[in-house]
């Protein structure tokens, strides 16, 4: 799996939504996205997790699929009741070329090795015209001082995507209300072409 070692998100699952600032987290990042997506059109939350932002979504009107490579988090995820899932690594989805309206990954880029393949799938399974949107710099938004590789930096994303035939829109954010010191988690928009 195109995945860093660090985090077993199977252990996690249980856990995860409590240890990653819960509803209010959650909301604030579903607020963001419902006002750049077009109301009533379906999303994929690709490495959506529990889908506790998903979740959120739905409430807010969008037809949400939560798709990640994790059992157990789909497991959680599935336990909702109100978001469909789909079992699957985000660099190989069983979808038709051009079959998907809009793409989101929340929190996803910063913890793979190489963003490349995800870009080029979610670019191949989008329809013209679609939109996905991406958290960028997620650890340099909790810690400007880390040490990480910065696998989902913005202007790598955007290189990435304008390769793979995406415009670039306006960013937008959210604050991680209910996370140590409340940060600000950057929204990078793109549109198929
Ligand atoms: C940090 S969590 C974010 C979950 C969710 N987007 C959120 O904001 O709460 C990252 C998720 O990506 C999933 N994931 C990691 N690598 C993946 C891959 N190659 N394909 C699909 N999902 C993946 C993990 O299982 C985990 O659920």
């Amino acid at each position: 799996m195109n995945q860093r070692r660090d985090h077993d998100y199977n252990e996690e699952a249980r856990t995860y939504d409590a240890t990653r600032g819960g509803d209010l987290r959650a909301i604030a990042a579903a607020e963001a996205l419902h006002a750049l997506l077009p109301a009533g059109v379906p999303v994929l939350d690709i490495g959506g997790g529990t889908g506790i932002v998903a979740d959120f979504l739905v409430k807010l009107g969008h037809p949400t699929t939560v798709i990640d490579s994790s059992p157990e988090m789909i497991r959680m995820c599935e336990s909702r009741g109100t978001v469909p899932t789909v079992l699957s690594d985000a660099t190989a989805m069983p979808y038709e070329n051009g079959s998907i309206d809009n793409a989101i990954m929340i929190w996803l880029l910063h913890i793979v090795d190489d963003p490349a393949p995800f870009i080029t799938e979610v670019a191949r399974v989008l329809k013209s015209g679609g939109r996905f949107i991406t958290t960028v710099d997620k650890l340099m938004s909790n810690n400007p001082d880390h040490d990480r590789a910065r696998t989902d930096a913005p202007e790598l994303i955007s290189r990435l995507c304008r390769e793979v035939g995406f415009a670039e829109g306006p960013r937008s954010s959210f604050v991680g209300h209910g996370q140590r010191n409340d940060p600000l988690y950057q929204l990078a928009v793109f549109d198929r072409l």
